[in-house]
């Protein structure tokens, strides 16, 4: 059986015809050239501790982040994703630096239906930050996979 995520992955490598090493590196330059503070940017993660957690395997209200930069949209087994969001993974949304920053301004706005029960952010710096820190607590998800 091919599990979700592997599709995902799939997908992702297909649509930008690019091997996922590539893919991988390009992501992490992308991280980097936000030029984000990951201290900072641990600060502002404590608004999405409430319902996730980057460390470990871990679902919670919302599913775990480990390896959360270059995943798939919706590529967690066993987490009960929203449709709208399970419909963007299927039309091979992966988040990176471009995908994360419009999702964490306006997350229902970004997608319609989504579940994640969350405002938004709102300061550029703010989601320029917790992307770094997300990059460097969870990794990339192509180089941890
Ligand atoms: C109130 C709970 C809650 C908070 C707070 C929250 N989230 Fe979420 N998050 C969710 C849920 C639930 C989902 C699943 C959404 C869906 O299926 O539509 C989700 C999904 C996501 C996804 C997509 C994951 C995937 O596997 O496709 C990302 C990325 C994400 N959240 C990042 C964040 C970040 C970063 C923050 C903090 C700035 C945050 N979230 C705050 C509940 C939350």
């Amino acid at each position: 059986m091919v599990s979700k995520l592997l599709k995902g992955a799939l997908a992702a490598a297909m649509l930008s015809v690019a091997p996922v090493a590539a893919i991988a590196q390009d992501t992490a330059a992308e991280v980097a050239a936000l030029g984000g503070d990951a201290k900072a940017g641990k600060k502002v993660y404590r608004k999405c501790k409430a319902c996730h957690v980057i460390d470990k395997d871990k679902n919670r209200v919302g599913p775990h982040q480990v390896g959360i930069i270059g995943r798939p949209a919706a590529a967690i087994e066993g987490f009960k994703y929203s449709d709208a969001m399970i419909a963007k993974g299927e039309e091979g949304l992966v988040w990176n630096v471009e995908t994360l920053s419009a999702y964490l301004a306006n997350p229902k706005g970004y997608i319609e239906g989504t579940k994640m029960a969350f405002a938004g952010l709102k300061k550029e710096d703010d989601i320029a930050n917790v992307i770094t820190y997300m990059a460097e607590e969870g990794g990339i998800f192509e180089a941890t996979n």
